[in-house]
């Protein structure tokens, strides 16, 4: 066991003294594997001078990057001359939206009865009929109301619903100026003659 040791040892120093015949150049030492020996070969100049000149380029970089801090290749400020320029775009677009409601004008009363029409037709025509004449629920034409028909008392039945009586809760489907501008549509059907009208529900009120 010990004299293998030394063997391979004396071994390992014999190759690294021993000198290629062709080459003339030495033999790596120890790199030996399966008989096939290593040329401690220099490197060809030009790949030498190649790796200094990286080095050299490196460095530049580095002062570059960190010391000039240059616009082009420091990622930090790219990214951030980036993002004011898409800022600066969203900023107009923005600001020429806000512009635009600013100088809208409120909705016309016309605006506000077609608004509450479109919702009426999508979802209360079914019970109270296509032109608020009544069918399941009752009649909006005539002067008889259930729950009283001021706004406030429409708003309360629609926001809360009458479960029992199969009129449900819409405050969780409209929002609150979907509900404003259906009152407005159903208050308007006051006075209206639609054919077929639902037999008057509740008490006669009339508008002052
Ligand atoms: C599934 C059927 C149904 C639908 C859909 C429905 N309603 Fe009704 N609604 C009723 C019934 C039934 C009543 C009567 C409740 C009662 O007898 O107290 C009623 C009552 C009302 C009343 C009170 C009427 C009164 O005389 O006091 C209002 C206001 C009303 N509904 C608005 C709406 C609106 C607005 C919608 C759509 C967003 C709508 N309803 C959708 C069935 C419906």
């Amino acid at each position: 066991m010990h004299t293998n040791d030394e063997d391979q040892l004396n071994k390992q120093k014999e190759v690294h003294q021993e000198v290629d015949d062709a080459t003339q150049i030495k033999y790596f030492g120890g790199h030996e594997y399966d008989g096939i020996k290593e040329l401690d070969n220099p490197l060809p100049p030009w790949l030498k001078y190649l790796f200094y000149v990286t080095i050299v380029i490196s460095f530049s970089y580095l002062i570059l990057l960190f010391v000039f801090e240059d616009e082009d290749i420091v990622q930090k400020k790219e990214y951030r001359k980036e993002m004011m320029a898409a800022k600066a775009k969203t900023d107009v677009a923005v600001s020429e939206e806000a512009t635009k409601t600013a100088t809208a004008a409120p909705l016309t009363e016309e605006q506000i009865l077609a608004a509450g029409k479109v919702i009426f037709d999508k979802t209360c025509l079914v019970c109270h009929g296509k032109f608020g004449e009544g069918l399941v629920g009752p009649n909006f034409t005539d002067e008889y109301w259930i729950h009283g028909g001021k706004p406030e008392d429409l708003l309360k039945v629609i926001n809360e619903g009458v479960i029992e009586k199969g009129m449900i809760s819409y405050k969780s489907q409209l929002n609150k100026t979907q509900i404003n501008n259906v009152i407005a549509y159903i208050l308007s059907l006051q006075g209206t003659n639609p054919p077929n009208p639902k037999a008057p529900q509740g008490e006669k009120i009339v508008k002052n």
